[in-house]
């Protein structure tokens, strides 16, 4: 099959293609390189040995994406493009949702006139809001709390609104929850920009020497140890259940949708205590107050996506701070934007 994949030179979606191409379909990147460097795309040709199209673009320029997707023929589009930062998203919302939204609307306008309609969308656990119990299944309501949020709410939305429009579609809306990690070879990572606002890629800078020390927001939360438990999940398992969904809406038309984590949870004590088994070394922390907007606990019910799909996450939490480390120890200032 011919996939295109938007955001595919980013974090999840370079290691999406690494999959993709190893079970041999043919990859299209369009990425407009605003969170990432081409040198990602250079990364997975050399661990797969395998190329793919790589087209310089932007989700807002709506006649470079019709002319993508009429040129290339594709049979499927994962749609990864798209700005992430809760905190910023919550200074510059227009531009979030200008870029994430307009940039769906193209997206899909650009397919719908290729006559390509199978589509799968990265959406996130951010959708479930602050969960009233746990783990969360499919099937609990659905809230935003931020800009950021509420474009993956809005873009469910018009996929579902699309669907009902047109049963012919194919799609599928993935949840994820915290992916981490990176490809065992230690070539392909998160790279983010500037000062990381997640957690593993916080640790691995202040492992590395880049940061001080760990900002642990908040240890009075209601949980065993009183830091933030999350449910982090290796960004290759994330990547294999992109390819799991994909035989899924190949087989019929229909709008599905998975959380896509393991089930369990960690805390953020739990996360940093990983990492200094997988580095070797201490990781200093301290104490500060709660991050305004964050839950205490988050984890998935990933049972519907073995269910149906077979898939199940199976690298382990030492897996996923090895894999950092190896990342963070191999390219210490990232892909150095080449
Ligand atoms: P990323 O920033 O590494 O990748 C996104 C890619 O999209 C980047 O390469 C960026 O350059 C590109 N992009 C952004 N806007 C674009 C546009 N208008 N046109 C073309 N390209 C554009 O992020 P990621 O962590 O790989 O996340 C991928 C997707 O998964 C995003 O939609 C994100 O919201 C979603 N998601 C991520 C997480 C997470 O914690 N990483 C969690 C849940 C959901
Ligand atoms: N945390 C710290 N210190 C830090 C960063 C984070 O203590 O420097 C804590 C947070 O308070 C939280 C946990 O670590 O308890 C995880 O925080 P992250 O920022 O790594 O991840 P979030 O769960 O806040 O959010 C991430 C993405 C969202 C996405 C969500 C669910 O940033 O976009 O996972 O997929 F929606």
């Amino acid at each position: 099959m011919k996939i295109v994949v938007t955001g595919g030179a980013g974090y999840i979606g370079s290691h999406t293609c690494v999959e993709l191409l190893t079970r041999g379909h043919e990859v299209v990147v369009v990425d407009n390189l605003s969170n990432s460097a081409k040198e990602s795309i250079n990364r997975v040709e050399k661990i797969t040995g395998k190329s793919m199209d790589f087209f310089k673009a932007d989700l807002l320029d709506k006649n470079a994406i019709c002319q993508i997707l009429s040129r290339c023929r594709a049979d499927a589009v994962i749609h990864f493009a798209g700005l992430k930062a809760v905190g910023e998203s919550m200074t510059m919302p227009l531009t979030y949702f200008h870029n994430n939204i307009t940039g769906t609307l193209n997206l899909l306008s650009a397919m719908a006139r290729a006559g390509v309609k199978k589509m799968v969308f990265s959406s996130s656990a951010t959708v479930y809001g602050d969960p009233a119990t746990l783990p969360i299944t499919e099937n609990f309501p659905l809230s935003a709390t931020n800009p950021y949020g509420r474009t993956k709410l809005m873009i469910e939305q018009i996929l579902q609104d699309l669907f009902r429009s047109d049963p012919q579609w194919h799609i599928a809306l993935l949840r994820y929850f915290n992916p981490v990690g990176a490809h065992a070879s230690g070539l392909i990572g998160e790279d983010p920009r500037g000062t990381p606002n997640n957690l593993v890629p916080y640790i691995s800078r202040v492992a590395i020497g880049l940061l001080d020390r760990v900002q642990v927001f908040g240890n009075d939360y209601d949980t065993p140890d009183g830091t933030g438990i999350r449910d982090f999940i290796h960004v290759t398992d994330l990547a294999c259940g992109h390819t799991r969904v994909l035989s899924k809406i190949f087989s019929s038309p229909g709008l599905v949708i998975y959380n896509l984590g393991t089930g369990r949870g960690f805390s953020v004590l739990e996360m940093i205590q990983g990492f200094e088994r997988a580095c070797g070394c201490t990781i200093p922390y301290e104490i500060v107050p709660r991050r305004p907007g964050d839950i205490a606990a988050c984890w998935a019910d990933p049972s519907r996506a073995k269910k149906e799909l077979g898939w199940e996450a199976v690298r382990t939490l030492d897996d996923m701070c090895r894999d950092t480390w190896n990342w963070q120890k191999k390219n210490p200032h990232g892909y150095a934007r080449l």
